[in-house]
C-alpha cells in the first residue's frame, strides 16, 4: 500500500498534459464486444480501472493487447463466456457496461450486480428497465443478472426516469444492433457518452442526435472495427485547474478543452480562477486575491458536474466567505468533509447540503482517501495547506488519475509517494 505526501505552499508554474478519460475509455473497452473486428483505441490513459476493464474482456475470450504508448486494441472475434463475474464487477462498477453489448450481440448474458460503493447505493434499474422494453427477459439470480433476448434485441421508444451516463450508454450499444429504431428522451449529455456514440458510429451505427437529451438510433445486423481516440479527461482537467488557481502560479494544461467543463469555467470565473482556451491548451491564472464564495448544486451535464463537487470544495474551504454546496446526484459524496475538517476548514453537512465557511488557512494533517475524486480534493488541499499532508489509502486515486505526483511535481509541487509503513 502507498501514501502520498505533499508539502504545501509551493506555487504551480509549467505545463499539465491531460490524459483520455477514465469515464470515456471504460464504454469504449465495452462497446469492442459489439463486433468480431479489432476496436483500437488510441489515447487510452495508464488506469487501475482500464486494467481491471481488459482483464473483463479477456475472461468473456476477447483479444486485448497490451497498452502500449497509449493504444490497445480488442478484438472480440472469439468470445467463449458470457459472465461477468462478482471478482471483477465488484471492483469496477462500470463492468456492468459489457451488459449490453453481449445482450445486443449473443443474445444473452449473466452480468454481476454490481453492487453499493463508497459514494452511493448506485442501482442499475434503469438500465434494466430499458433492456426490458427492447425485448430481454431480465431474471435476477443470486446476485447476478440474467438478461435473455434469444431473438435479438428490439428498437423501443426510452424515457429514463432520471438522467443515467451508464444506462444511456448501456443502452446505446444495445441499440446500435437491435431490430429496429430505438429513442432515448431524459438521455445523459455528459462528453464521454458522445465520444462513445462517435465511436459506435465510427463502427457503423447510425445515430442521431448526439450530444442532446433525445438521441435516435437505428439498428444495424452488424457492427464493424474502427480506430479512436479516446477524448480528454475532463474532470483531471477540471481538478488541476483548482489546484493551479488555488495555489498560484501559470499552469497551461495541454489536450484540455473548456467546452468540455461549461458549468465549472464560468463558476470559477466568478470565485477568482480564470481558465481560458488557447492553442496550447488552457491556461489557468488566479485573478482574485481574495476567492469569492459561491453556492454549488451538482447537475448533469451542462451543469456543475458531481465528479468535481469535492475538489470545489476543497477550493470554497478557502475563500472569502460561505458557499452552500448541494450533492443532487449521489446519496453520499461527503466522505471527504471530515478529512478536510482534520486539516482546519469549517464544514457543516445538512443532509444533501454542506455548508463551507471559508477559513484563512488549512494546516497538513494525515489524512485518508475514501473515493477516487475526494482523494483529489484532499491533495488541492494539501497543496494549498501550511505543512505536511499524508494522504493514505491512494489506490482509491490510482484508479482514476493518471501519474499524479509526477504531473504535480514537474510543475513545482512537493509531492512524492511512499510506502505505508508495516502496521
Ligand atoms: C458515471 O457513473 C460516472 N462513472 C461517475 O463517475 C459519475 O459520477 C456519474 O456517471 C454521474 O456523472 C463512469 O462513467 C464510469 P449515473 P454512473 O448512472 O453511470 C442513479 C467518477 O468519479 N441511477 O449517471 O454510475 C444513480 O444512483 C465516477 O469518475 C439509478 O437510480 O452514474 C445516481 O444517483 C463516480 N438507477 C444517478 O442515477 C440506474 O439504473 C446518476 O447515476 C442508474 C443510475
Amino acid at each position: 500500500m502507498d501514501k502520498i505526501v505533499i508539502e504545501g505552499g509551493a506555487s504551480l508554474n509549467g505545463v499539465i498534459p491531460i490524459s483520455g478519460a477514465k469515464n470515456a475509455v471504460l464504454p469504449l473497452l465495452a462497446a469492442s464486444l459489439l463486433t468480431p473486428e479489432a476496436l483500437r483505441l488510441r489515447n487510452v490513459p495508464q488506469l487501475a480501472d482500464v486494467r481491471t476493464m481488459a482483464k473483463l474482456l479477456a475472461q468473456h475470450g476477447a483479444d486485448v493487447s497490451p497498452l502500449a504508448n497509449g493504444e490497445m486494441t480488442i478484438t472480440a472475434k472469439d468470445i467463449s463466456n458470457l459472465v461477468a463475474p462478482y471478482d471483477l464487477v465488484r471492483t469496477m462498477r462500470a463492468s456492468v457496461l459489457v451488459l449490453g453489448p453481449l445482450v445486443a450481440r449473443f443474445g444473452q448474458a449473466r452480468v454481476s450486480l454490481p453492487g453499493g460503493c463508497a459514494i452511493g447505493t448506485r442501482p442499475i434499474d434503469l438500465h434494466l428497465h430499458a433492456l426490458e422494453k427492447m425485448g430481454a427477459e431480465i431474471v435476477l439470480d443470486a446476485g447476478y443478472v440474467e438478461a435473455r433476448a434469444p431473438n435479438g434485441l428490439k428498437g423501443a421508444d426510452i424515457v429514463f426516469e432520471k438522467v443515467s451516463v451508464g444506462a444511456t450508454e448501456n443502452i446505446l450499444m444495445a441499440a446500435a444492433l437491435a431490430k429496429g429504431t430505438t429513442r432515448l428522451r431524459n438521455a445523459a449529455r455528459e462528453p464521454e457518452v458522445s465520444d462513445l456514440a462517435n465511436c459506435l458510429v465510427k463502427m457503423g451505427a447510425k445515430i442521431d442526435g448526439i450530444g442532446r437529451g433525445t438521441i435516435e438510433i437505428e439498428g444495424v445486423d452488424a457492427l464493424h472495427g474502427a480506430e479512436h481516440a479516446v477524448v480528454a479527461d475532463r474532470i483531471e482537467a477540471g481538478s488541476f485547474i483548482i489546484a493551479a488557481g488555488l495555489i498560484g502560479g501559470q499552469v497551461t494544461l495541454q489536450n484540455a478543452h473548456v467546452d468540455l467543463l461549461p458549468g465549472v469555467i464560468d463558476v470559477l470565473d466568478q470565485i477568482g480562477i480564470s481558465a481560458v482556451q488557447t492553442d496550447a491548451g488552457i491556461e489557468v491564472k488566479r485573478t482574485r486575491e481574495a476567492l469569492r464564495p459561491h453556492d454549488i448544486h451538482t447537475q448533469p451535464f451542462p451543469g456543475f458536474p458531481t465528479d468535481m463537487q469535492a475538489q470545489m470544495m476543497a477550493l470554497l474551504s478557502l475563500a472569502d466567505g460561505a458557499s452552500m454546496i448541494s450533492e443532487t446526484i449521489f446519496e453520499n459524496r461527503f466522505m471527504h468533509v471530515p478529512e478536510l475538517i482534520r486539516m482546519g476548514a469549517d464544514i457543516h453537512i445538512d443532509g444533501h447540503t454542506a455548508l463551507v465557511r471559508g477559513v484563512k488557512k488549512l494546516k497538513g494533517a494525515e489524512v485518508m482517501a475514501t473515493d477516487l475524486r475526494a482523494s483529489f480534493s484532499l491533495i488541492i488541499a494539501a497543496l494549498a495547506a501550511e505543512g505536511t499532508t499524508q494522504l493514505h489509502r491512494v489506490y482509491h486515486l490510482d484508479r482514476g488519475y493518471e501519474a499524479i505526483e509526477q504531473k504535480l511535481s514537474n510543475v513545482g509541487a512537493k509531492i512524492w509517494r511512499e510506502k505505508e509503513k508495516a502496521a
